[in-house]
């Protein structure tokens, strides 16, 4: 059986951990993995993760040393592979950066809004200087990002970093399953031409063993044969393809705001009660498996999207998944340098995006649009530039117009200083307390 030798979770004490490790136990019949490195700043979640996690391998019979630290270098020595899911400012920064456009009735939105511009703003620092680390203590690994907003800090690591970085998401895994299900097939029989970025996503065709399945989607979509799926049948066969989840953000941006007035708590609020109760059960010595709380977070199958790659990466698979690369030319109507989501040949000798040719022009413009917020976002994340921050306020879809960027801009900026390295240089940093 092939062996890893080690992986460091960046965040380990996220409680996310132990869905991530559960995949290597799923798996455990194809790869064995001898440590898993959780690096994490926070010394009190690590070790309530870090005990669960051990638990939980021990209970499934495995070898695997789980090992604990708050010296991120000791963690990065030597790994073959590197998960990132930190999160910098931790959820008060969320629920900040969700309150603060809810004013100006913009949904903050942590990958789609404003939210997931300052998101990206705390994390690119970071996020380059754990790159650095992997450049020096593991040149060879792969570098597997999942921290949000993902297609954006994947991009700020392919264009800023010199590691092997690819950036990943649940969603379409989460997609393939459901229309396997719809069907009756393994997942192996669905094939998605999935064209965009990360969470700005459509499927342009969809194939039941080689069968193309689209018209019939659409035409379920608009009997309301398809209840969980948010988007309303008009709308989709006027646009010809499907769009995924994260779309509805800037198709119903009205409906969303109104949701969230009416809910009264924003989603950062909601997954912080549902991590304060997780963290209570991962503490209890007895739980040897991951609780099925865990589903109430949005990252369902996130554990088989990572093991998935990693076991093409190391077996050779060579077969095709939908993760984050850079673009090339895969998608000529966006930037080649930029990150794209799109299914790639995964296998020894790295990740292959096809070529899946020109956007449909229903969908290009909204598409381009989302891409050049991500570039100025990138730009301003790693310069610190308030042209590019500015320009990035007034790229995202969510925002109305100049007015409202600017003041976004300044509110967020400023509750925001203790995080942001790049615009505030010389400001007492919290960042460094938080790597
Ligand atoms: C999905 C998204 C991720 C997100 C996760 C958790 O997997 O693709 O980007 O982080 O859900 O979302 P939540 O709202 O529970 O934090």
């Amino acid at each position: 059986m092939p062996v890893i030798n080690k992986i460091a979770v960046i965040g380990g004490g996220s409680t996310y951990t132990p869905e991530f490790v559960d995949g290597f136990i799923q798996h455990r019949d194809e790869v064995q993995v001898e440590e898993i490195a959780l690096h994490d700043i926070d010394e009190e979640r690590l070790q309530v993760v870090g005990g669960l996690v051990e638990r939980m391998v021990r209970h499934a019979g495995l070898e695997t040393r789980i090992t604990q630290t708050t010296d991120r270098r000791a963690a990065l020595d030597g790994v073959a592979f590197v998960i990132s899911q930190i999160r910098v400012g931790g959820m008060a920064a969320r629920i900040q950066d969700e309150k603060i456009p809810l004013k100006y009735g913009v949904v903050g939105q942590e990958t789609t809004g404003p939210g997931g511009t300052l998101k990206a703003w705390r994390t690119i620092p970071v996020a380059l200087e754990i790159a650095r680390d992997v450049e020096r203590y593991a040149p060879d690994a792969w570098y597997i990002n999942f921290t949000n907003p993902s297609g954006i800090i994947t991009e700020a690591l392919l264009k800023h970093a010199n590691v092997r970085a690819v950036g990943l998401c649940n969603n379409p895994l989460n997609f393939t399953r459901l229309i396997a299900g719809l069907f009756g097939v393994p997942d192996g029989a669905v094939f998605l031409e999935w064209v965009g970025l990360n969470h700005v996503n459509w499927i342009r065709r969809a194939y039941v063993h080689g069968r193309d399945v689209t018209p019939e989607l659409i035409e379920r979509v608009g009997r309301g044969e398809m209840p969980a799926y948010p988007f309303d049948g008009e709308l989709v066969q006027a646009l010809g393809v499907l769009p995924t989840w994260y779309l509805q953000y800037y198709y119903y941006p009205d409906r969303k705001v109104a949701e969230m007035q009416a809910a009264g708590k924003t989603r950062g609020e909601t997954v912080a009660e549902v991590e304060g109760d997780l963290l209570r059960k991962y503490a209890d010595p007895n739980l040897v498996v991951k609780p099925s709380e865990l589903s109430l977070r949005g990252g369902a199958l996130y554990s088989e999207a990572a093991v998935r790659l990693i076991l093409s990466l190391v077996l050779d698979r060579r077969d095709v998944q939908i993760v984050d690369v850079r673009n090339g030319g895969a998608i000529p109507d966006l930037p080649a340098e930029g990150a794209v989501e799109v299914p790639c040949v995964v296998g020894a000798h790295g990740i292959t995006p096809l070529r899946m040719g020109p956007l449909p022009e229903t969908v290009r413009p909204l598409c381009q649009t989302v891409k050049a917020w991500e570039t100025w976002t990138v730009e301003a994340g790693v310069t610190g530039s308030r042209r590019a921050a500015l320009l990035a306020m007034l790229t995202n879809p969510l925002v109305p117009s100049a007015d409202v960027a600017r003041r976004l801009l300044e509110e967020m900026l400023e509750a925001n200083r203790a995080y942001l390295p790049q615009f505030f240089p010389g400001a007492p940093s919290d960042a460094n307390r938080r790597l």
